[in-house]
């Protein structure tokens, strides 16, 4: 399998479901729907409803019903960019390749942008009952309500900026990458998992392989935050040394963060093997993710 092939294939197909969905830039709140659609098309990967296909085909998954639930992740995963960007927060100019949403239509656009996207993708998801009215899209739509929340991404973006200017144990930092970044990658897996009918027990799985894949993916976050350049990960490095936060690889040294990256994948791929069904790419995907410049 030629994996960037693959991945540029999929990218296209996300963004065309993507575009399907994005409001149009008209009316008195057109300025607000303009930086919402800057926001969600200035690219990224589009890991999270990749994420959500995959394990959407894997359970055997083959319809569109997905197709609102990846949108509106992706929203509201760049929502949570747009406001993770702003002044009282992470205070970054540069976002995707490209000036934030902020940076482009100032702060308080950049606040209701941000506002605008986490709605819009629960107008987006309750469509999903126009395709399929089932117990199934119910329990979707609940996982990504707490997974988004403050039980979720919204809650470690909180323990994040409160452990700023001061030293943390691992355990918070653990706490912070497990529901900041991995409650979003948890959503994404167990939304694809639920849609295709996935047992309980299979979600139980599903959901520790995200955990693994999430946790992972932000200690490598952390790690090219301290060794990448802006023009390689489109978003300035040494933001968090900035910020005067303790990181994974802070607390942990890059060796150690770099071998934890290593053994959280291997440890979520061991676990996707226990699974019944076969997702390839899925698999290459989580092995890209280990040596991913950004
Ligand atoms: C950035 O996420 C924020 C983190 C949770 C580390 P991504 O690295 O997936 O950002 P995009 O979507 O590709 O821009
Ligand atoms: C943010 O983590 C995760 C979010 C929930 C937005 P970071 O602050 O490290 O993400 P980047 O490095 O700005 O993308
Ligand atoms: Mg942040
Ligand atoms: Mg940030
Ligand atoms: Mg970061």
């Amino acid at each position: 399998m030629d994996l960037k092939t693959e991945l540029q294939k999929r990218i296209e197909e996300i963004e065309s479901v993507i575009v399907g969905y994005l409001p149009e830039e008209a009316g008195y709140q057109k300025t607000v729907i303009e930086a919402m659609n800057y926001s969600v098309l200035a690219g990224g990967k589009r890991i999270r409803p990749m994420l959500m296909q995959e394990t959407y085909r894997l359970f055997g998954g083959t319809g569109n019903i997905v197709e609102p639930f990846m949108c509106a992740l992706e929203m509201i995963h760049t929502y949570s960019l747009v406001h993770d960007d702003l002044p009282a927060m992470d205070n970054d100019e540069y976002r995707r390749g490209k000036k934030t949403t902020h940076a482009v239509y100032g702060e308080t656009m950049g606040i209701l942008a941000g506002d605008g996207l986490l709605n819009y993708a629960f107008e987006v998801v309750s469509s999903a009952f126009d395709i399929e009215c089932s117990e199934n899209v119910a329990k979707a739509m609940q996982i990504l309500a707490k997974k988004a929340g403050i039980y979720g991404m919204i809650g470690g973006q909180v323990a994040d900026i409160e452990s700023e200017n001061k030293s943390v144990g691992i355990e918070t930092i653990e706490f912070i990458h497990k529901m900041k970044t991995g409650a979003l990658i948890e959503s994404a897996m167990l939304i694809g998992a639920v849609l295709a009918g996935a047992t309980d027990e299979d979600m139980q799985k599903i959901e520790q392989i995200a955990t693994d894949i999430g946790v992972a993916f932000q200690i490598q976050d952390d790690i090219l935050d301290l060794t990448s350049t802006t023009e390689v990960l489109g978003k300035p490095v040494g933001s968090d040394e900035k910020n005067h936060k303790s990181t994974y690889v802070s607390l942990k040294g890059l060796e150690q963060s770099k071998k934890d990256v290593e053994y959280l994948s291997n440890r979520a791929l061991d676990t996707l093997a226990s699974l019944p069904g076969e997702n390839a790419f899925l698999e290459e995907l989580i092995r890209m993710l280990i040596v991913r410049e950004k």
